[in-house]
């Protein structure tokens, strides 16, 4: 796991925001933040219980009630929800409003099975568009400003919600949506943005768009990118800064819990996204036990909304791997150490549990490869054996990628412990992300 950073100076020049312009909220100080945690998250709680089957019949099991929750530390009381808890409630049995007040539905498609269903009240989708409003002004960027929003627009929550939070913080939008990226660099150089919004790995495949298309990825008038919906490491935002020329921010978020917009980097400190802890009350669980860690501990991301109407969620398990660490640019609220990985992600080679985003950080300290990867899982008779398919940089030799290959395959054995076969593949063959990028293809059978 890589470690935060804990200052960084900006690339682009953009100033962090002013107090004066923060939602009154992002400067309570704690006591007064956790007052106003300990209400909603009551009033939640009860509406939860009220309004929604699931959470009758399982509050009822652990014979918990609304009325047992007296303080923050009570929600240890309270069930873990989960994705299955979603699926048997498909499509829409985990609502806790009448359909007719539920003003907006997305789905996320998920890799296997039903999609994961949720829904908005009116109020749910204002709340939403401020908090994506407040994460993109930590980032740097300001009313008045143009912002190009790459990620796709659809049943995902990742482009409509952003749309909705840039027309709030009074900047201007344009709806890109993902796709198209010969089209999004003429839009880029055209249009003039000062921001982008989409997924790390497709600002990789934009940027050497660009190259292709002879435009100098420094030249434009990109400021800075606000970037999320994957994992993604420090390693990763060093080699888009400086490619881009940019500032490039962490968005956290995921649609269970409301879409992008939980948490966000505040572009003076680029170390881990602030937690909107007005409206979601973070905990690190124990993912075996279900055992609440202390803050600092690495462990299992759950959540519980706070103000949501639509779909309340209780406890629930992201299976995002992170851990809680003190509020630094916003000190009432806490921070996740930036996530590096899922529980969904992991790979265990031969007894040896392993993150793509690893294999990341150790691929961007080798110039003569590029960051564009793919992690092959075979079985070669009764073991599992991983490939690392990798291109070589355009303007290196065969021969040095080779020598390459040879370095990160040591590389990876010493960090990671791991003997992994390193193949390099020529420039521009690999597949390309327009969106959330996969990196593990599992061909066992
Ligand atoms: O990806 C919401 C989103 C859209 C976030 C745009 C940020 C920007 P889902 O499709 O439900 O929602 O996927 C959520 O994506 O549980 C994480 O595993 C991963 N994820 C999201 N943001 C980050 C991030 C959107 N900044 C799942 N870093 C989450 C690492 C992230 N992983």
């Amino acid at each position: 796991m890589s470690t935060p950073t804990t200052s960084h100076a900006t690339v682009s020049g953009l100033a962090p925001v002013k107090p004066d312009e923060l939602d009154p909220e992002e400067r309570m100080p704690r006591p007064e933040l956790e007052a106003l945690q300990l209400e909603r998250l009551q009033q939640t709680v009860r509406h939860a219980y009220e309004h929604v089957p699931l959470y009758t019949r399982k509050f009822d099991e652990a014979g918990v009630q609304p009325g047992d929750i007296r303080s923050l530390s009570d929600v240890a009381k309270l069930p873990f929800t989960t994705k299955a808890d979603l699926r048997e409630t498909y499509p829409f049995g985990m609502f806790a409003v009448p359909m007719e007040q539920v003003a907006r539905i997305h789905a996320s498609s998920g890799t296997t099975g039903r999609p994961t269903v949720v829904g908005y009240t009116k109020g749910d989708l204002d709340h939403w568009a401020t908090l994506v409003a407040r994460s993109l002004r930590a980032s740097g960027i300001r009313p008045g400003m143009k912002v190009h929003n790459a990620y796709g627009y659809g049943l995902f929550t990742g482009g409509l919600g952003a749309h909705a939070g840039i027309e709030k913080l009074g900047a201007t939008v344009i709806p890109m949506s993902g796709g198209q990226t010969t089209r999004q660099v003429q839009l880029i150089v055209d249009f003039e943005p000062d921001a982008i919004l989409c997924t790390p790995s497709y600002l990789l495949t934009i940027a050497d768009c660009m190259v292709e298309q002879g435009v100098d990825p420094r030249s434009t008038s990109l400021k800075v990118a606000v970037l999320g919906a994957e994992p993604w490491t420090n390693e990763m935002r060093h080699e888009l800064e400086q490619r881009l020329g940019i500032d490039a921010l962490d968005i956290y978020g995921l649609s269970e819990v409301m879409g992008p917009g939980v948490g966000n980097e505040c572009l003076e400190t680029k170390d881990g996204p602030h937690i909107w802890e007005d409206h979601f009350l973070p905990e690190i669980i124990d993912g075996e036990t279900g055992a609440q860690l202390p803050d600092g501990e690495m462990g299992e991301l759950v959540f519980t909304s706070l103000t949501k109407e639509a779909f309340p969620v209780i406890r629930y398990r992201t299976r995002d791997l992170t851990r809680l660490l003190p509020g630094t640019a916003r000190p009432g609220m806490r921070r996740i150490e930036k996530i590096t990985g899922r529980n969904d992600d992991m790979i265990i080679l031969r007894g040896v549990n392993l993150f793509p985003t690893q294999i990341e950080e150790l691929v961007l300290g080798i110039d003569e490869l590029t960051p564009h990867f793919i992690l092959e899982l075979t079985h070669a008779g009764t073991m599992d054996e991983l490939t690392v398919r990798i291109e070589r940089h355009p303007d290196r030799e065969p021969k040095v990628g080779e020598r390459a290959a040879v370095v990160l395959a040591k590389r990876i054995k010493d960090h990671i412990g791991s003997s992994v076969a390193v193949h390099v593949e020529e420039p521009g063959t690999l597949p390309r992300s327009e969106g959330k990028l996969k990196r593990v293809y599992d061909l066992r059978d």
